[in-house]
């Protein structure tokens, strides 16, 4: 029995004692009464009773252990040509500042705090600082434009939002505080106070009586020591797509996720304390809660924070140099980024110039890892490449290779085996287990491990309804895949309205909102169509009002800068056709499947529920007309 196998025998077989045990790489204040609390199922509790703080054991217990000296956080921003390092010792110093400035705002235990940042150390010292003093943060990814933002301050309430006057993408200052002040005007509910990073690209105007200056807002603060907080309470709420425009605040506690990450960044990571770790996202996904900031810093790492992309900042050897600069031990990015590299490095000759010989293994997630970009990079890099599967709800992997537990052959496609507490199955529509190799619904049997979502914000109802329904006995990922003979499991689509542009999870229910409120537009519908780079874009298809007759393009055009404008660039929605009517079923079904698939040119049928087949030649015209559906015929 391998390393793995014996370790994932042991979790499922006696959980309490296996994250117990695991338990014991974190410091409490107080132990709890039970590892797992099941007394209130389907919400279970993990470390019920105990006591703790994330921010002492992210911090404050590093420095008293002797490794103040170490870099705990290095900002590396090809983008503004700046390298910074902060030591735990400095980290701590500045975190402690901020959260005693959040206390004399008003800010404590259980208040929400809204952090809408790019990707600079003060986001960091923010989310930090709220966990310093038992505040909920929230950040908010700096590519989402106002009216998202106002979505999640009407939804999380915060008493604070801390923000920058501008991010800086390739090309272009992106000044935030406008963005952000239009956000709070549309919301209902409006923070007391917001603390603004001014950035020398764009200093933002200040509104007098509510916003502070950061720097002097840090400075005149007094520093705040360590709130002790229940372990079953919520560290952060971070909000994703869900099927329609009202995105889900998944909740994170504050014992079982440190639990799990520290366990993470040992058994997956393969990481050692005193280690570089990098994680190339955004501290607005998921990816950069676990990985840039808390699993890092729980495990004693030293974390980079990276504002650049993986192309053009200032070239495609941008992720080799920082590599070899900072001697970084393992990196996370997304299979999109390593795609990116290769289109513009095909033969992988730049990573030659660098000394990558400290470089032990590349993780990528966020979508899948196509053998192609997989192969590509184990060949450039002559590493481990690990493809591992997870979701901002879990927080961490659910299925992975284990580079700190021997390490399980490699199947192309495949994230390999579920990590220890999750029982992953492939399930029919009736919740019953298909035989190895059937496609059908990816789910985790109840309860989920530590550090997974214990419900939604302030939603217990919708946890329930969204994901514990539908597969009784279960946990929904929203995926589907099939798992093999060897116990892999691949994951193939979604059994949803999410499409994954970039790494980027969106809801193509979000964007029909946007399109359907166009004064022009009677129906609409959206969908994800193959991009070679971005791995899917989403295309939107609109059928207009009785009497419209301006021109198209200039509707089009209106759309495109309508979803950029609602929901902000990320969307990356570029692509919009007029038709005349909408395939349906009978009952009225949107055939979203069937357009998607004459886009991509995959072969079709003709559905048998189709009210008028003639739709789909008009859709297939109009998908001509935008570059899609070269070849695509009924199979
Ligand atoms: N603030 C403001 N705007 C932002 C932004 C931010 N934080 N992040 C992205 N944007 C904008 C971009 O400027 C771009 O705008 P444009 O339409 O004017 O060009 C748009 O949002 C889409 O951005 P992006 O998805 O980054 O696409 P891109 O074409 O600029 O770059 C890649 C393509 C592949 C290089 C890029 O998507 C990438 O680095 N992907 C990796 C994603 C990743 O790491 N995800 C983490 C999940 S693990
Ligand atoms: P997010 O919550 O933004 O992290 O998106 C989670 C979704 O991204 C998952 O439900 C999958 O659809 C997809 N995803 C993430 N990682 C992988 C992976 N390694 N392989 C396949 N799909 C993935």
């Amino acid at each position: 029995m391998s390393l793995y196998d014996q370790t994932y025998a042991r979790a499922m077989a006696d959980p309490e004692g296996f994250w117990g045990e695991a338990a014991s790489h974190i410091d409490w204040v107080k132990p709890w009464d039970k590892v797992l609390d099941d007394a209130n199922a389907p919400f279970y509790r993990w470390f019920a009773g105990g006591e703790v703080n994330t921010c002492y054991n992210c911090l404050d217990r590093h420095v008293a252990a002797g490794r103040g000296g170490q870099k705990a956080l290095i900002h590396d921003s090809p983008i503004t040509g700046s390298v910074r390092s902060f030591t735990y010792s400095e980290l701590l110093e500045r975190v402690s500042k901020a959260a005693g400035g959040l206390q004399a705002l008003g800010v404590g235990r259980g208040d929400r705090v809204i952090i809408y940042m790019p990707m600079i150390p003060e986001a960091i010292i923010a989310m930090l600082a709220c966990a310093r003093i038992g505040a909920v943060h929230s950040v908010v990814f700096g590519g989402f434009a106002s009216h998202e933002l106002a979505n999640r301050i009407d939804d999380a309430r915060p008493k604070v939002i801390l923000s920058a006057s501008c991010g800086i993408e390739p090309g272009r200052v992106v000044p935030y505080k406008p963005l952000l002040d239009a956000a709070i005007a549309l919301s209902a509910n409006k923070p007391s106070a917001c603390v603004i990073v001014q950035r020398p690209q764009s200093p933002a105007a200040m509104t007098a009586g509510r916003d502070h200056d950061w720097m002097d807002w840090e400075n005149e603060a007094q520093p705040a020591g360590c709130v002790t907080v229940a372990a079953t309470d919520p560290l952060y709420v971070l909000y994703t797509s869900g099927t329609t425009g009202t995105p889900k605040g998944i909740v994170r506690d504050n014992g079982g996720h440190m639990v799990a990450l520290a366990w993470s960044m040992r058994h997956i990571y393969g990481m050692q304390p005193g280690e570089v770790f990098w994680a190339a996202s955004d501290v607005g996904w998921v990816v950069g809660h676990s990985y840039i900031c808390y699993g890092p810093l729980l495990n004693g790492n030293t974390s980079v924070l990276f504002e650049g992309k993986p192309v053009g900042t200032p070239d495609a050897a941008t992720y080799w140099r920082i590599i070899e600069r900072h001697g970084v031990r393992a990196m996370f990015t997304a299979p999109t980024a390593i795609r990116a590299i290769k289109q513009q490095d095909p033969e992988g000759t730049l990573a030659k110039n660098f000394d990558l010989s400290g470089f032990a293994t590349l993780f990528v997630a966020g979508e899948r890892g196509d053998p192609n970009t997989i192969q590509w990079a184990e060949r450039t890099l002559g590493v481990p490449v690990i493809d591992h599967w997870w979701q901002t709800e879990t927080g961490w992997s659910i299925n992975a290779n284990f580079r700190g537990l021997g390490f399980l052959p490699v199947k192309y496609g495949s994230p390999t085996k579920p990590a220890p507490g999750y029982d992953v199955q492939v399930v029919d529509e009736h919740a019953m287990p298909v035989p190895a190799g059937q496609t059908g619904a990816i789910v985790i049997r109840l309860p989920l491990p530590p550090g997974c979502f214990p419900t939604l914000w302030g939603n217990d109802a919708a946890y329930v309804e969204k994901y514990l329904t539908d597969y009784p006995g279960y946990y929904k990922t929203g995926d589907a895949g099939y798992i093999d003979e060897d116990g892999y499991l691949f994951v193939m689509s979604r059994t949803d309205d999410i499409i994954n542009v970039a790494g980027h999870r969106l809801s193509t229910g979000a964007i029909e909102e946007v399109l359907g409120g166009h004064a022009d537009v009677a129906e609409c519908a959206c969908f994800g169509v193959a991009d070679a780079l971005k791995g899917q874009a989403p295309l939107g298809l609109v059928v207009l009002k009785a009497g419209v007759n301006r021109p198209h393009s200039e509707i089009v055009a209106e759309l495109v800068e309508r979803v950029r404008e609602r929901i902000g660039p990320v969307a990356a929605f570029k692509t919009a056709a007029v038709v005349t009517r909408l395939p349906k079923t009978r009952s009225g079904k949107i055939l979203r499947g069937t357009m998607q698939k004459i886009a991509d040119g995959e072969a079709w049928k003709m559905p048998a529920t189709i009210d008028d087949p003639a739709t789909l030649d008009d859709v297939t015209r109009a998908l001509r007309s935008v570059g899609y559906a070269k070849e695509s015929e009924p199979a």
